[in-house]
């Protein structure tokens, strides 16, 4: 998820493109740039860092009398945020500029085609071949028709947005990342959401998939990729930027919950091949004897259920430890260890300090890292990108999702190195989550159910969470959701340890918050809950989609749509963060920064 602007009109381009990218800003903050066309040809500034860092740069620059230009704010995907790395992107020429979202899945391939035909790349990306190959097809300056046959060879997404040194056209494309033209008078505009432009206008037209647009400051068209010309419906938007930036959604958090359909997609893509897992990291795993996870709050959840998937796939022994205990308790490590480290922002200062210490105990590590370029990113021998997209809500949510994927198949791609055989049945469900994901989240949007809940529950001032095997760390950070975004008091326990203490608390005013999908341990979840019934506790409980039995025990219940047991965790988990949201909601509480916390902890 990056961050698209254009402009081509009568105004000063820099300016509209500047603003675009600030309020692009969230969409991804690690480098950013600018083309414009000058006299002398396309010029360009770049820059690592937030938007500023480029407003400064351009601050010493003459491009008051340029009137069209392409701009880019970057959120990493492939290669580090770096000045070389960040957007636009060029040909060797000098004649063609780029900016582009999305991922170029073949761009190894087109890369090697392209260096064997005498090609220069500069940078790590996958995009600059998209410029390159523009470049190979350009001819009597018809930018169109090189786009499109760039885009011929091309397997993977992309918003794409491209100029030319001496066409007078820009052209826009889109595939699976999203692209808006904003048309007003004399000028137009590009962009990935309509808050960049919607200070300039207010009728735009969106693009879909396989579809472009050529245009200059007075006319456009729009067609598929074979040619043919599409009549286009012009909207005119009426929300506020704030709605926009968020999607239309109240918070990010929310947003990022509807999000993860789309960020399982990306994690997922390009690593199930030939009903094989695919990662290009080489670990000697005949010479580990131990897997080591560590991590911080969500993602020491997710590495809960990695030990499941570890022991169970590879049969390695696993620890899980809190990085900040880890670091501190002189953990016995050897070079026979593999340590992996778990970070959404991959700069959480405990996470780090736990690697650092393994590092230096001479153990082999790996991060799995949503943030590209962040520090345990820089540090891990090995690392593993969630492409979760940036997220913005303190409250971790399509990374949860994402990382366990991630441990799921890198756990069956370990499977396969140590000669194993993978079960097609997993790597067949991993395949639908997408679109279980988005059906199941449809269906709560449709039902209302979840929303009806928090309004009944957020009276309650704590609450239990009970689950069992690969669900217990679901019940944890179903309680981790609830606590730091409503305030309310909530844990998660294995359920058969309620008996073991937690069962004192249950009165009519402790809800229990059950997960129980039909399992091998079911049974037992079911006379945990008769044990929660009789002594008068409110039950809430995530059920199988075709369960007949606990409807008798309570009619609080939420249907999740049935899968297999490695992914019953990724599933469940959903239904719980939008209990947390909409009670914490409800309250009238500012979830995307709730109080005392912070969205990465850099402190100890
Ligand atoms: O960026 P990290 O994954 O290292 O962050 C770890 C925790 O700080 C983070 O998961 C925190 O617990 C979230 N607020 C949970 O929603």
């Amino acid at each position: 998820m990056c961050g698209i602007v254009g402009y081509i009109g009568k105004k000063s381009a820099c300016p509209i493109l500047l603003s675009g990218l600030k309020r692009l800003e969230y969409r991804g903050y690690d480098s950013s740039g600018i083309c414009v066309k000058t006299k002398f040809g396309l010029e360009y500034v770049k820059r690592k860092g937030r938007i500023l860092e480029l407003e400064d740069a351009l601050s010493s620059k003459n491009f008051k009398n340029c009137f069209v230009g392409i701009a880019h704010t970057r959120w990493a995907t492939h290669g580090e945020p770096t000045e070389v790395n960040a957007h636009p992107h060029f040909d060797s020429t000098g004649e063609i500029a780029i900016v582009h979202n999305g991922i170029i899945e073949n761009y190894m391939t087109l890369k090697k085609m392209l260096i064997a035909e005498g090609i220069k790349f500069v940078s790590e990306t996958d995009s600059e071949v998209l410029a390159h190959l523009i470049s190979k097809f350009y001819e009597d300056c018809n930018l169109e028709s090189a786009v499109v046959k760039a885009l011929e060879l091309v397997e993977g997404t992309f918003g794409l947005l491209v100029m030319s040194k001496t066409s007078e056209k820009l052209v826009a494309a889109r595939r699976g990342s999203p692209l808006v033209v904003g048309i007003g008078e004399d000028e137009m505009f590009v962009s990935s959401d309509v808050s960049a432009i919607l200070e300039y206008t207010r009728r735009v037209m969106y693009l879909n998939d396989d579809e472009l647009v050529v245009f200059d400051a007075h006319s456009y068209a729009v067609k598929n990729l074979k040619g043919a010309v599409l009549g286009k419906k012009i909207h005119e938007i009426k929300w506020s930027i704030d709605q926009i930036e968020k999607g239309g959604y109240k918070h990010f958090m929310l947003k990022e919950i509807y999000e993860q359909p789309t960020a399982i997609e990306n994690t997922l893509r390009g690593r199930i091949k030939d009903n094989k897992v695919w990662f290009d990291f080489n670990i000697d795993l005949f010479g580990i004897r131990r897997i080591i996870i560590t991590a911080c709050g969500t993602s020491w959840h997710s590495a809960l259920i990695g030990k499941y998937y570890f022991e169970r796939n590879c049969e390695i022994p696993v620890e899980v430890d809190y990085a900040s205990e880890f670091r501190y308790r002189n953990p016995l490590v050897t070079e026979n260890d593999l340590v992996i480290a778990i970070s959404q922002s991959g700069e959480t200062a405990d996470t780090l300090a736990a690697l650092r210490e393994a590092k230096s105990k001479g153990a082999k590590t790996l991060g799995l890292v949503n943030v590209v370029g962040s520090t345990i990113a820089r540090e891990v021998d090995y690392v593993v990108y969630l492409h979760a997209g940036p997220e913005i809500g303190v409250a971790s949510t399509k990374a949860f999702t994402t990382q366990v994927i991630d441990l799921l198949l890198i756990s069956l791609f370990f499977r396969q190195r140590l000669g194993k055989k993978v079960d097609s049945l997993v790597l067949e469900e991993l395949q639908l989550l997408p679109e279980k994901v988005s059906l199941m989240l449809e269906q709560f949007e449709k039902t209302g159910t979840i929303k009806k809940l928090a309004e009944d529950f957020k009276k309650y001032s704590n609450a239990l969470y009970l689950g069992r095997g690969m669900n217990f760390p679901v019940a944890l950070e179903g309680a981790l959701k609830l606590k730091e975004i409503s305030y309310i008091h909530s844990e998660g326990y294995p359920a058969a340890e309620m008996k073991h203490g937690p069962i004192a608390l249950i009165d009519k005013d402790m809800p229990v918050v059950f997960i129980a999908p039909q399992d091998h341990t079911y049974e037992k979840i079911l006379s945990n809950m008769e044990e929660i019934k009789a002594r008068g506790g409110e039950i809430i409980a995530l059920i199988d989609e075709n369960d007949s039995l606990v409807s008798h025990l309570t009619k609080n219940t939420i249907s999740v749509m049935s899968s297999i047991e490695e992914i019953s965790p990724i599933l469940d988990v959903i239904p719980l963060q939008l209990l947390a949201y909409y009670i914490a909601d409800s309250k009238g509480i500012d979830v995307d920064k709730p109080r005392n916390l912070a969205k990465s902890v850099t402190v100890e």
